[in-house]
């Protein structure tokens, strides 16, 4: 696999399992990340983008996208980004990490390990035709989708899409987690030790809200009392 964004660790462990099943040959590019609003995260379009080039000269591309329900049109706006180039394109279940808005939370722990169950029952299929080198659309667009996509989407980058409603509360520890775990190194502590969110390039992944083991980190006025996706499904 050549890239693998993850937010909370669900598409990390599914290019570790699915890697343990190919090994891409040097000429495939194979890439696995979450689906965000129906769509890709923002940091796994611009490096996309940036390595086009690289990317066109594949002879054969392929994606697995997480989800935590349905992904809308997430794979036909990869095709776009993409230029045409994507052979094979998947979506696979994961438990939900979206948890900013109301009726949103993570799912029920026999629901996550159920998901994550399936979902590595799927990977055997799915390394097969990525070995044939087959062209498959496979992929859970749930209802509505070119309204989640094409109207949902856009709103939800407009005003959701952003790390100012972030705040530790007063039982924050200041242990760093947060700092050293953003992936886009858009968290810092100013000089009161208080956690800083950058306003640079939140891409909305939410590591920080999940992986803080204090559970201090909020959004806003929802994420009170909202779960963490924190599970182990290698157990
Ligand atoms: C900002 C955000 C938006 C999301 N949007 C969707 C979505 O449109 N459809 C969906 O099924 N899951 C959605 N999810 C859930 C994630 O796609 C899913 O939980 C994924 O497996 C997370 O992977 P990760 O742990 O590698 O970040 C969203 C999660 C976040 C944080």
């Amino acid at each position: 696999m050549k890239y693998c964004f993850s937010g909370t660790g669900n598409s990390q462990w599914v290019a570790d399992k699915l890697e343990g099943l190919i090994a891409d040959k040097e000429d495939m590019f194979g890439m696995i990340f979450p689906v965000y609003a129906w769509g890709l995260p923002k940091v796994v379009e611009a490096y996309l983008k940036e390595h086009i080039e690289d990317i066109k000269r594949a002879n054969y591309v392929y994606a697995v996208m997480t989800c935590g329900d349905d992904i809308g049109y997430a794979d036909k706006i990869l095709n776009d980004v993409l230029e045409g180039k994507l052979d094979a394109v998947f979506s696979v279940h994961m438990p939900n990490t979206y948890v900013c808005l109301p009726g949103f939370d993570v799912d029920k722990d026999e629901v996550a390990h159920r998901k994550a169950k399936e979902t590595l029952s799927r990977l055997p299929e799915i390394a097969e035709t990525i070995k044939r080198r087959e062209k498959k659309t496979d992929v859970c667009r749930g209802g509505m989708p070119w309204i989640k996509t094409h109207v949902l989407r856009p709103l939800f980058n407009k005003y959701l899409l952003t790390d100012k409603y972030f705040f530790t509360t007063k039982a924050c520890t200041h242990c760093k987690k947060c700092v050293k775990g953003c992936p886009l190194e858009n968290i810092t502590m100013d000089e009161q030790r208080n956690v800083v969110w950058k306003h640079e390039n939140c891409t909305g992944c939410l590591r920080c809200f999940h992986r803080c083991k204090e559970n201090v980190i909020q959004f806003g006025r929802f994420t009170k009392n909202k779960g963490q996706n924190i599970h182990d499904f290698d157990r």
